[in-house]
């Protein structure tokens, strides 16, 4: 079954640069930082150019080129509280945090914001991050297990009285919290993002996350990755949406494009790039049927640590406009944006790239005999009641 919507506009998001080195770890020039007044800026300029999420990245440890990182709860309600329309999406380990503060501290940032915090769900790859904090561990599909547990609580949290939950990791007991989050029309509660690519995460993500991230893809590889977790979703009854990242290379011909793809892997900072190489693909190879995250990345891949050159947003305005709307026809609902330049890209986003993909996906809509509207919001992703 096809779970292209074409009747709703895709979305933007960006990655909030919280953490020092740009988005590609590579020597050549970036135009960006990750202090606040920086990201601030973008912040407002991002709205401003037509994107509706930023997401946050979370990171304690230097690592494979972040040297410095900023935290990214209290990072995302500072840009929240810095913006009016805007998107938070926060990301959390659930090995770091108890669920119960996390819903809280999100109902917090809620209702500083109007209704705009949300959650990415990270289970973890970074080993020494957990083990030099003298936390557990876990086995890699034993993360997901508590990961599950963990947004069940959320969410049963964010939308229930009295909730109780006795499992593995976690055992709440009556639990009421007041205030309850945000009452947002067609929004049961603040939605919850998960990352992660390995069978154990496509399985968890179509049974508890309302969106499912993937790291860079081509076309195939995009469909190949969303079965897994439509089948978990179909089987459990729910519908995630799904998200893709992709590094823009927007220029004025191909070639030039072409040539700063180039560049920036030839500039790239070896050592880092394989020293991340080997602990993810460690963390990936972990797994039972080798499928996790980056397991199939090469060098040039992970120059971009979230694999997106492989989406291929590289060309002309129109050559990114109508590879972003093949995607969508293949069931991408949001698009995930990485940059060189992030403020004057992000920009040029909106004013170049967006308009056309508008255009392009009101042609798609007209040809598949489906209403388009531009303003529409995508429907409910999951039913309210907790547990499901
Ligand atoms: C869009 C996206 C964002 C992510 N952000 C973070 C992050 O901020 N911090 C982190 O430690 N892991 C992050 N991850 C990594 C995942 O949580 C997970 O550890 C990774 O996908 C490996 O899982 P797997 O081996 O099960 O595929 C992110 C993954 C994706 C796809």
């Amino acid at each position: 079954m096809s779970v292209a919507d074409l009747s709703t506009p895709l979305k933007f998001a960006y990655w909030v640069p919280n953490v020092s080195g740009g988005l590609v770890v590579s020597t050549i020039e970036q135009r960006t930082s990750w202090d606040f007044d920086y990201n601030r800026k973008l912040a407002r300029i991002a709205e401003d150019a037509g994107f509706e999420y930023a997401l946050s990245q979370t990171r304690y440890a230097a690592s494979y080129g972040a040297d410095k990182q900023h935290e990214a709860t209290s990072f995302s309600l500072a840009l929240l509280a810095a913006t009016e329309r805007l998107k938070v999406i926060a990301a959390v380990h659930p090995g770091m945090w108890h669920p119960g503060v996390l819903a809280k501290f999100i109902i917090t940032a809620d209702h500083i914001s109007n209704g705009r915090a949300a959650v990415n769900i990270v289970s973890g790859w970074l080993k020494d991050e957990f083990v030099n904090f003298g936390l557990e561990w876990l086995e890699h599909d034993e993360r997901y297990v508590r990961t599950e547990e963990f947004i069940r609580v959320l969410r049963g949290l964010w939308t229930e009285q009295g909730y109780s939950q006795s499992g593995k990791y976690y055992d709440i007991t009556d639990f009421t919290l007041s205030p309850p989050p945000v009452d947002v029309p067609g929004r049961p509660h603040p939605e919850v993002f998960f990352g992660g690519n390995s069978t154990a995460a496509q399985a968890t993500a179509g049974r508890v996350a309302d969106w499912y991230f993937s790291n860079g893809k081509d076309l195939d590889g995009f469909r190949e990755n969303i079965a897994g977790v439509q089948a978990s979703a179909t089987a459990a009854g729910r519908r995630p949406r799904y998200g893709l990242n992709g590094f823009v290379i927007s220029r004025d011909s191909e070639k030039e494009a072409r040539d700063t793809l180039r560049e920036i892997v030839a500039k790239a900072h070896r050592p880092a790039v394989e020293g991340f190489r080997d602990a993810v693909q460690e963390a990936g190879a972990s797994t039972k049927d080798g499928k996790g995250m980056w397991a199939d990345s090469s060098f040039e891949d992970l120059v971009q640590y979230n694999d997106g050159f492989r989406t291929q947003l590289i060309g002309t305005p129109e050559q990114i406009a109508e590879r972003i709307v093949e995607y969508k026809k293949i069931g991408v609902n949001l698009f995930l944006t990485c940059y060189l330049h992030f403020q004057e890209e992000v920009a040029a986003f909106g004013t170049d790239i967006l308009p056309i993909v508008r255009e392009l996906e009101a042609d798609a809509a007209r040809r598949a005999g489906v209403d388009f509207d531009p303003d529409e919001t995508l429907a409910a992703t999951h039913p309210s009641k907790a547990g499901v």
